[in-house]
């Protein structure tokens, strides 16, 4: 039997990392719910989901807001009888500094990256509980560690989630409940297109910006979702049961030098 059958899996996010691991769990046999805010990709998503899960749910939600987040845990609970895994991988990226960062936009990171989190263990860790145990596995960033410049709201959020992480790993170990974070390089997913084309969204070649990006890894490239989605499979596994409250980079060694060749 695969690892994920009978397993339920809520992932938050439509795209990039989220549709990788949403595709790596359902085709182990895992039931999925994804939610996300971008309609056009939420349809694309169910539509090929359902050449191998017919019964997959793609919700249309914001994921900052609280009775939305909590209707989600509920209907994939009343569909699928459950819940087992959460993979909260929807973030926004604004760039800015402190100065240059209004209100608005640094709180609509704090809500989006870290609240998101927030929001799906308050509402689906009494439904993992109630099946005894379960995992979490929090998207987090290389950011989180060490930052570039002009994303301070951005960077903030990725060193909250390890912050976070750590956190429900200590409160929720006696009850089954593994939590862990995954720390992504640079990853060829909708997010680093938009850092490819900078702030201000220009048509510069994407290819060029990724090869440029590549390497600044010692592994020389960018990586792809789908490996992102082999470690976050792993990690909600039972072969990862021993693991928990602890971040795994996954940078192609960026953050293992300094940086000076
Ligand atoms: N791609 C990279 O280079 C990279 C590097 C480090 C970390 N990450 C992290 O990986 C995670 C996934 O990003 P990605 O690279 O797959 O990019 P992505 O842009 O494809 O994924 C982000 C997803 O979040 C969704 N989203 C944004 N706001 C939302 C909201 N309010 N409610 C619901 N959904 C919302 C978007 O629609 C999108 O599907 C993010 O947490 C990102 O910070 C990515």
């Amino acid at each position: 039997m695969s690892d994920f059958e009978n397993k339920v899996a809520l992932i938050t996010g439509t795209t990039g990392i989220a549709l990788a691991t949403a595709r790596r769990l359902a085709q182990a046999g895992a039931a999925i719910i994804a939610c996300g805010i971008d309609r056009a990709a939420n349809s694309a998503m169910k539509a090929e989901l359902e050449s191998f899960e017919p019964g997959a749910r793609v919700l249309d939600i914001d994921v900052s807001v609280a009775d939305q987040v909590r209707d989600a845990v509920a209907a994939g609970v009343e569909r699928f009888g459950g819940l087992d895994i959460i993979v909260n991988s929807a973030a926004v990226h604004p760039y800015g500094t402190a100065t240059t960062t209004d209100w608005e936009t640094w709180n609509r990171a704090m809500t989006v990256n870290v609240g998101s989190i927030y929001l799906t263990a308050h509402f689906g860790i009494p439904e993992m509980i109630k099946r005894g145990g379960g995992a979490i596995v929090n998207v987090a960033s290389v950011q989180g560690f060490a930052c570039q410049q002009n994303v301070a709201a951005y960077a903030t959020t990725k060193g909250a989630i390890h912050t976070l992480t750590r956190s429900l790993a200590l409160d929720y170990a006696a009850s089954g409940i593994r939590v862990n974070s995954v720390s992504p390089g640079s990853i060829r997913t909708p997010i680093l297109e938009k850092a490819a084309r900078g702030e201000n969204g220009s048509d510069a070649d994407v290819e060029e910006a990724y090869r440029r990006f590549g390497a600044a890894h010692p592994l020389g490239r960018i990586g792809e979702p789908e490996e992102v989605a082999e470690l976050i499979a792993f990690l909600c596994s039972s072969k990862a049961g021993f693991c928990t409250g602890a971040d795994y980079k996954i940078d192609g060694g960026l953050t293992a030098g300094i940086g000076v060749k």
